[in-house]
C-alpha cells in the first residue's frame, strides 16, 4: 500500500459544450457540486496532501470550497492533462504516490480507488481502465504481445489499428512521486493537439522498466465523465437509482425507485414509506413508520415516528414532532418546531412558529412567527398579522384556545388559555383567558330594501 499519498485533482478544463456561465466542476450533482463528489472520495483515502488544479472560469472555484486542506493550483492556459499535472508537481512530495482524479469524473468509489492504489507494489504505476463499446475520442490502451501496457494512444494522434482498440483509459491513474516528476518535466507537445499529455508518462514509465498495472472500476458507470447537460442528467439519474437501491437494502418501501432524488442525506427509521416524486434536500431524517405521500420536498427537515405526510407538502428547515399530520398541501417554512400529534392541513403555511402537542391547523391559514401552546384549535383563514411594515412580533396562543375561523391576530398579541374567539376577529389587544372575544360589525336587515333592476335599453318597450 501507498506510504504517503498526495491527490490532484484536475479541473481547469473549460467545459464549453455545458453552454454555461459556471464553471463545470460546479455544477450540481444530487445537490452538490461534480467536484465536491471527488474530492469526498478522496478525502476518503486520507491523502497526505490534497490539491485541486483549476483555471477556466477563474477563482470561482476555490471560492466555492472554505476547506482550508486543500491545496488550490491555478492552471493560467489549459494546454492539456500533462501541463496542469505539471503546475502542481512543485507542491507535491519527492516520494510517495500521486492518485490523479478529474473534477468531472464525480461517481468514482473509493473502492475502485483502494483497488487502483493496491496495484501500485513497488514503484509500479496504476492505471485505470475501461472496454467501451463505442471508445471513439478516449486514449487507446496499447498493449504488447503479452498483454502489458505499453501506452496510451490518444483518439486524435491514433493509426486504425489503435483505433480499433475498445480499451480506454479513464484519466484516472496513480504515479511514483519520484519518477512522475521526471517524466512530467520531459513531456512534449508535438502532438496532433498540440497539448503536453498527461497519456505519455505511461510510455516513458514502461521505458524506464516500471511496470504499468491497469485495474477496472466496479461499476463502469463509475468513470463516466461530464461534458454536457445530457450527460449530467444521465449520471444524476444513475446516481439516483443507486441511492433508491441503497434505501430499499435498508427496508425503506419506495413506490418507484425512478421517481425520487436525494440531494443530501437521507436518514430513514423502519417502515418508512415514500410515494412517487418525492425530494429531499439537505439532511433529512424520518423517523419510524412515517409515510410521505406523492410530489413532497423536504430540506433539512427531522420527522418523527408515525407522522403522515399528504402530498403536496413542501417542508423546509423544520422539526416536525411524532404521530402528527401534515398536508395535503401543507408550506412548512424555516424555524418552525411541531410537537407530537399536531395536524397541519391544506393550504396552510407556516413560519417560525413552534406548535405543541395535539393543536390543529386545519385549513387556510398564516401562523408565522407564533407560539401556540397544547390542544389549540386554529379556524379556518386564520392569520397572523406578524409584520407592521417595518418590524416582525410574535403571537402567542396558551393552550386550548380556540381561534374562529377568519380572525386576524395582530401581533405582538397573546390570547390565553382556554380563550374563545369568535369567527370574523379582528384581534389587536390580548385576549384574556376561559372567555369569548369577537370584534365583529352588529349584523343588520334593511326592511323593505329592493335589488335594483335594469333599466330598459333606449328604443326598447
Ligand atoms: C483525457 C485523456 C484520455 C482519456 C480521457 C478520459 C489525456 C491527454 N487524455 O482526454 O486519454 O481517455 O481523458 O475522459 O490526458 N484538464 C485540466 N487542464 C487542461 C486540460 C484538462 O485541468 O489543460 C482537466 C479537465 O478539466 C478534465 C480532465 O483534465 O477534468 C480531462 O480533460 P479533457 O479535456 O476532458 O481530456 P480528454 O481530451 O477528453
Ligand atoms: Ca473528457
Amino acid at each position: 500500500m501507498i506510504s504517503r499519498l498526495n491527490i490532484v485533482i484536475l479541473a481547469a478544463g473549460k467545459g464549453s459544450r455545458m453552454h454555461s456561465a459556471h464553471p463545470k466542476v460546479l455544477h450540481p450533482l444530487a445537490g452538490r457540486p461534480l467536484l465536491s463528489h471527488v474530492i469526498d472520495a478522496a478525502r476518503e483515502l486520507g491523502p497526505a496532501k490534497l490539491l485541486v488544479v483549476y483555471g477556466h472560469g477563474g477563482e470561482a472555484v476555490p471560492q466555492a470550497y472554505a476547506d482550508s486542506d486543500i491545496v488550490w493550483v491555478n492552471q493560467l492556459q489549459q494546454l492539456g492533462t500533462g501541463h496542469a499535472l505539471q503546475q502542481a508537481a512543485a507542491e507535491l512530495d519527492d516520494d510517495g504516490s500521486t492518485l490523479i482524479l478529474y473534477g468531472d469524473v464525480p461517481l468514482i468509489s473509493v473502492a475502485t480507488l483502494r483497488a487502483l492504489l493496491d496495484t501500485m507494489k513497488g514503484d509500479a504505476v496504476g492505471l485505470l481502465t475501461v472496454s467501451l463499446p463505442d471508445p471513439e475520442g478516449y486514449g487507446r490502451i496499447v498493449r504488447d504481445a503479452l498483454g502489458q501496457v505499453k501506452s496510451i494512444v490518444e483518439h486524435k494522434d491514433a493509426n486504425e489499428t489503435e483505433r480499433a482498440i475498445h480499451e480506454v483509459n479513464t484519466g484516472i491513474m496513480a504515479l511514483p512521486n519520484a519518477r512522475m516528476k521526471k517524466w512530467l518535466a520531459a513531456l512534449r507537445n508535438d502532438n496532433a493537439q498540440g497539448e503536453y499529455y498527461l497519456t505519455d508518462v505511461i510510455a516513458m514509465a514502461v521505458g524506464d522498466g516500471v511496470r504499468v498495472n491497469a485495474c477496472h472500476p466496479g461499476r463502469h458507470w463509475e468513470v463516466m465523465g461530464v461534458n454536457s447537460p445530457a450527460q449530467l442528467a444521465h449520471l444524476e439519474r444513475l446516481l439516483q437509482h443507486d441511492l433508491a437501491s441503497r434505501l430499499m437494502e435498508r427496508g425503506v418501501r419506495l413506490m418507484d425507485p425512478k421517481r425520487i432524488d436525494v440531494r443530501g442525506e437521507l436518514v430513514c427509521g423502519r417502515d418508512v414509506s415514500i410515494d412517487v416524486n418525492c425530494v429531499f434536500e439537505g439532511r433529512v431524517v424520518l423517523g419510524d413508520n412515517v409515510t410521505v405521500s406523492a410530489h413532497c420536498v423536504l430540506r433539512d427537515v427531522s420527522v418523527g415516528e408515525g407522522t403522515r405526510i399528504a402530498p403536496f407538502s413542501l417542508i423546509e428547515e423544520a422539526q416536525i414532532g411524532a404521530q402528527g399530520r401534515i398536508g395535503p398541501f401543507a408550506r412548512i417554512r424555516p424555524g418552525t418546531e411541531l410537537a407530537e400529534e399536531v395536524h397541519v392541513g391544506n393550504f396552510v403555511e407556516l413560519k417560525n412558529s413552534q406548535v405543541d402537542r395535539g393543536s390543529k391547523i386545519n385549513h387556510l391559514s398564516y401562523i408565522g412567527d407564533a407560539t401556540v401552546g397544547k390542544n389549540v384549535n386554529i379556524g379556518a383563514g386564520t392569520i397572523t398579522c406578524n409584520y407592521d411594515g417595518a418590524n416582525k412580533h410574535r403571537t402567542v396562543i396558551e393552550d386550548g384556545a380556540f381561534i374562529g375561523s377568519d380572525t386576524q391576530l395582530v401581533a405582538p398579541v397573546t390570547v390565553r388559555k382556554g380563550a374563545t374567539i369568535g369567527a370574523g376577529a379582528t384581534i389587536t389587544r390580548d385576549a384574556p383567558a376561559q372567555q369569548l372575544t369577537l370584534s365583529r360589525a352588529k349584523q343588520v336587515t334593511i326592511p323593505g330594501w329592493k335589488r335594483p333592476v335594469k333599466k330598459p335599453a333606449m328604443g326598447d318597450e
